[in-house]
């Protein structure tokens, strides 16, 4: 066995085949089934025990040799057929990288963004984790009132000034108001935080986009009619809105806006459950409480503002039932909106 182990060591050492083919002979030669070392090994079962040891270690030894020689072989052939253009087939298809696809969110969120850009509105971002005065101090709600109720909030720290996750980005509104120039008309999308049980139509985190104008003689009329312009862009141009009375603790009036169903056009179907208007967002004129709050004289100026849920909007252009979709991501579900835009 020794002398075979020896000798098939030196055919390994002098192996000088080039082509594939022939390497690939070689290791069914010396590895294959049926292979010279394949069987040194069947033979090995025979070997008296007290030889197992030596043969076994050199066996080993032989079988490893053998492998790293075939690769030594086929890594030198690929680098001489590369060298040579021989593996280049320059009429196979190229390999297509899979194209991702923008999140509906982010599609509904930036065709928001885009109408009221054309309106004149500039985009004001803010931070997240906000403080108690930018999210309700600031925007009349007073300590202890049931109207913070509204809004289960997320605290981080609790203290005479809580550190929180803002619950609206009306806060980024307020933040406006403290530092921008007169007038303001700007817009706030983004990310939103709401001590809610997740189920198919309420979701802890969410996208809002609201929106805030302020200047002399800004009236109810003037927000009537930018919503309007809004829902049509958005909805279609046959979009009808109506408005009704509601409450916000920074707004007074204030309404809730619903858009005419753009499934059914108004007859009635299970989208808008028979009553042929959707809701799509909240609104109001300023309230001199906040302007105030904020250091804006609220004799020389007034305003309106609004808030609109992004998800919701996309739920209804898309008639997606199931809110948690938008958070899951389920490629099977992203990729529906993949030729959206
Ligand atoms: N901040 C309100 C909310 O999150 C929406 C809103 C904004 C309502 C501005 C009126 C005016 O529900």
């Amino acid at each position: 066995m020794k002398q075979r182990i020896d000798a098939i060591l030196a055919d390994i050492e002098n192996l000088k085949c080039k082509k594939e083919q022939e390497i690939e002979e070689a290791r069914v030669r010396l590895l294959g089934k049926k292979g010279e070392i394949t069987r040194l090994f069947e033979e090995f079962r025979n070997v008296a025990p007290e030889m197992k040891k030596e043969f076994g270690k050199s066996l080993n030894l032989l079988k490893n040799a053998a492998a790293a020689k075939i690769e030594e072989l086929r890594n030198s052939a690929e680098e001489s057929n590369e060298a040579s253009g021989a593996s280049f087939d320059l009429t196979k298809p190229g390999d297509s990288y899979p194209l991702g696809s923008r999140h509906p969110v982010s599609i509904v969120r930036e065709e928001i963004v885009s109408i009221f850009r054309k309106l004149g509105y500039d985009v004001a971002e803010g931070p997240e984790i906000e403080d108690d005065w930018h999210v309700f101090e600031a925007l009349n709600f007073p300590p202890e009132h049931p109207a913070r109720e509204m809004q289960d909030t997320f605290f981080i720290s609790a203290s005479d000034n809580p550190v929180l996750l803002r619950t609206h980005t009306s806060s980024v509104q307020v933040r406006a108001m403290e530092t921008m120039p007169l007038p303001i008309r700007i817009i706030c999308p983004g990310r939103v935080f709401r001590n809610e049980a997740i189920s198919a139509r309420a979701h802890c985190i969410f996208h809002q986009v609201e929106g805030l104008y302020i200047d002399e003689n800004v009236t109810f009329a003037d927000m009537k009619q930018a919503i309007l312009l809004f829902a049509r862009e958005m909805f279609g141009a046959e979009t009808q809105i109506r408005m009704r009375p509601s409450y916000f603790p920074f707004t007074e009036p204030s309404a809730e806006v619903d858009v005419s169903c753009n499934i059914c056009h108004g007859k009635g179907c299970n989208i808008c459950k028979g009553t042929g208007w959707l809701e799509i967002l909240g609104c109001g004129m300023v309230d001199p409480n906040v302007l105030e709050a904020s250091g804006i004289d609220s004799k020389k100026y007034s305003g309106f503002a609004f808030g609109m849920g992004v998800e919701r909007i996309a739920m209804l252009k898309w008639q997606v039932k199931d809110l948690r979709n938008y958070f899951e991501n389920d490629l099977r579900f992203l990729k529906e909106f993949e030729t959206a835009y």
